[in-house]
């Protein structure tokens, strides 16, 4: 009897071992057929015998998992290594330059932050990867408040955060720029890089994007000072004069909290009255002040923040979002 079950527990663990199924095996006769026996054997055999039989279960069971894993393993798409372009190609534009050119949003946001600079702002990179205080509770987002679930925000199972914008860098800007506030300056930086959002990708809309955020605090900032900021800004990053406007929005860390908008410029198409939305902004929350140790009662400060794509895609006519990460070198090219 001992020869029959193993005979049976080897058949089982081969067919586990072959099949896509594996689990399916757990219901096959020839293992409720070794629990049937019980029933017919001698009371002095059955407490042997069952052992026996649970012992084949459970290698079963074992041998069962081992596949399930090997099978989802194999499932995984394996990495393409090869280059992005193809060896063989004869064409020009599709083949590798000798030397390789910078990509679209390195060029101009080189562009923007030397506009900022100009202006007096110092620049600084934002991270790529941050936590729940600096993208949430530094910036005056209450504990489970709904406006943190208008960040569609990633996180890495331990917890960490991928920005979902770079206003996470605000909090660190003011606590690195107090002391110039006490020797009677001023605070006015620029932060720039890559954020994150978990969004459906189509042509407007991309889970990994830049933004350009401004911060500026001193004695007597104003509302006015970041519209004509913003508005020299535009202006020279497009070439021309243009109109603006704005309407209120609501931001946690700001207050009051507007979106900036400009005129389609006509050189690109734009009819009198198209505006286009370019950022988000306002005066910076005495909370958000506060927790960065400035006094919000002694002074003042503006932000805002916006997606770089959006600026490049309406200075050149780029239609789709998603042209930027693709790695395409027809696109890219057309930058070199
Ligand atoms: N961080 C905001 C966003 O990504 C934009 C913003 C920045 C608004 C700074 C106000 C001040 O939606």
């Amino acid at each position: 009897m001992q020869h029959d079950i193993d005979e049976i527990r080897q058949g089982l663990i081969t067919a586990v071992n072959s099949s896509q199924s594996p689990r399916d095996v757990l219901k096959s006769p020839a293992l409720k057929d070794l629990y049937s026996v019980i029933g017919t054997l001698e009371a002095s055999e059955r407490a042997t015998y069952g052992k026996a039989v649970n012992e084949v279960k459970v290698a079963i069971e074992a041998a069962v998992a081992a596949r399930e894993n090997e099978l989802a393993d194999a499932a995984v798409e394996p990495i393409d290594i090869t280059a992005p372009w193809d060896l063989n190609a004869t064409q020009p534009e599709l083949m590798p330059s000798e030397t390789g050119s910078q990509h679209p949003l390195t060029k101009e946001l080189d562009v923007i932050v030397d506009i900022f600079t100009r202006m007096g702002f110092e620049a600084i990179e934002s991270r790529q990867i941050d936590d729940d205080y600096h993208m949430f509770s530094s910036l005056n987002f209450p504990e489970n408040h709904p406006a943190r679930d208008g960040y569609d925000t990633f996180r890495t199972e331990e917890g960490w955060i991928p920005p979902a914008h770079t206003s996470t860098m605000q909090h660190r800007i003011l606590k690195a720029g107090r002391a110039k506030l006490e020797a009677g300056g001023q605070i006015a930086a620029v932060s720039y890089g890559r954020v994150f959002r978990n969004e459906d990708v189509d042509a407007t809309h991309e889970h990994t994007f830049y933004q350009c955020e401004g911060v500026f605090v001193s004695r007597d900032a104003t509302l006015g000072q970041m519209l004509g900021s913003l508005r020299s800004f535009f202006e020279v990053y497009y070439g021309q004069k243009l109109k603006i406007k704005t309407q209120p929005a609501y931001f946690p860390f700001v207050e009051p909290g507007l979106e900036f908008a400009i005129e389609k410029p006509a050189a690109i198409g734009g009819k009198p009255g198209e505006w286009l939305e370019m950022l988000g902004c306002g005066m910076i929350h005495p909370n958000v002040l506060g927790e960065a140790g400035i006094d919000p009662t002694v002074y003042r400060g503006f932000a805002w923040g916006g997606g770089v794509e959006r600026l490049v895609m309406l200075k050149y006519g780029i239609e789709d979002l998603r042209h930027f990460e693709s790695g395409k070198l027809q696109f890219l090219r057309k930058f070199a």
